[in-house]
């Protein structure tokens, strides 16, 4: 499986996603302004991948640091911010960086050196990175329980490997599935504008060879009529309290699709995604990406280039449509108000 993220002592190297399918390439970010680029570009993109990747700029921020001892304190609450500010939705960067700022913080106050500091923030990120690729087999593991044979999947986006640390999340359960023989089909959405859908979810698992048929997003609807779709899974930016889910633009459409046409819609994703801070989906900002994205692709413009272009990146599909949670700790049936509490993200 490929890797989408690499570390040494001097960088953070990432698989360039915005290059794929055509290209695959690795991205050396040695500053941490390099990073926050990489991850607000979507070079590196998918919500548990940014937070590992942001962890990592951090910890290399540190190790690099040439200041006096006095000055790390503020030094490390400036990277935090160039890296908090890259990409609002994804709850994950956040969780990433508050528990390396635990650990910095824990370093700093037992008068640990910048070597000493920076080498527990590197363990404290590769423990993430290993910790995410376990998560997401759990959760393969107990979604595809949920899956009879000869499904026929739909999804969204790209929440597979290449938008975690490895194996995914939605992807993570059809892979397990399609271990068990269970899987006749993925029917995976085209995902305009960026086409992580078309791009990266229809590469990976073609290489996987996992049988996929590409839709353009306006065909999912379609698609369910003809009786070829069994159950939608999607993977997840931030879920709120009540249950509420932001994902990529377009998940509340197949939701809304999967209700009309009584299919089961599953989100699967890590509790690190979990935001009880959040009450509602309403809580939850939604990322507005340049319009670029919308009126052309690699300099191909498919429309007047002046138009006013409305471009969120992701929308919120309200709890009552989400039939359950998928994680690594097992599924979370409605009323997720109840099912989630006294849970804290990551747990
Ligand atoms: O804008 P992106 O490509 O970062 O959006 C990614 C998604 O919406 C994914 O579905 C989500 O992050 C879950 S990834 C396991």
């Amino acid at each position: 499986m490929i890797r989408t993220l690499f570390f040494d002592d001097e960088a953070v190297i990432i698989l360039d996603q915005s290059q794929l399918p055509d290209k695959v390439e690795y991205l050396r970010c040695e500053t941490v302004e390099e990073v926050a680029q990489a991850i607000k570009k979507l070079n590196v993109r998918g919500a548990p991948l940014i937070g590992v990747t942001a962890a990592f700029g951090l910890a290399m921020a540190v190790t690099n640091y040439q200041g006096e001892r006095a000055g790390i304190h503020d030094y490390f609450r400036q990277t935090r911010t160039t890296l908090a500010s890259t990409r609002p939705t994804a709850v994950n960067l956040f969780w990433a960086l508050e528990r390396m700022e635990k650990v910095f913080t824990q370093e700093f106050v037992r008068q640990a050196n910048r070597e000493q500091i920076g080498e527990r923030l590197k363990q404290e990120a590769i423990k993430m990175y290993e910790e995410d690729i376990a998560i997401n087999r759990a959760i393969g593991q107990y979604g595809q329980i949920l899956l009879a044979e000869d499904s026929q999947v739909m999804t969204i986006c790209n929440a597979g490997a290449l938008a975690t640390c490895g194996y995914g999340t939605a992807l993570g359960v059809i892979r397990a599935a399609a271990d068990q023989g269970k899987i006749k089909k993925v029917w995976a959405c085209e995902t305009r504008p960026v086409l992580q859908g078309a791009r990266l979810t229809v590469w990976e698992l073609m290489q996987d060879k996992i049988p996929v048929t590409l839709i353009s997003d306006n065909m999912a609807a379609y698609v369910m009529q003809l009786g070829q779709v069994n159950t939608v899974i999607a993977g997840a930016d931030r879920i709120a309290a009540n249950g509420d889910t932001a994902n990529k633009i377009g998940t509340y459409a197949l939701a809304v699709l999967a209700a009309y046409h009584q299919i089961p819609f599953y989100i699967a994703a890590p509790l690190s995604t979990l935001d009880l801070k959040s009450a509602s989906g309403s809580d939850i900002p939604v990322e507005q990406r340049p319009p670029e994205e919308i009126r052309e692709f690699r300099g191909m413009y498919f429309t007047v280039p002046e138009v006013e272009v409305f471009n969120p990146a992701f929308d919120i599909t309200p709890h009552h449509l989400i039939t359950g949670v998928i994680t690594e700790k097992g599924i979370f049936k409605p009323p997720y108000d109840i099912a989630f509490k006294g849970l804290r993200s990551g747990e």
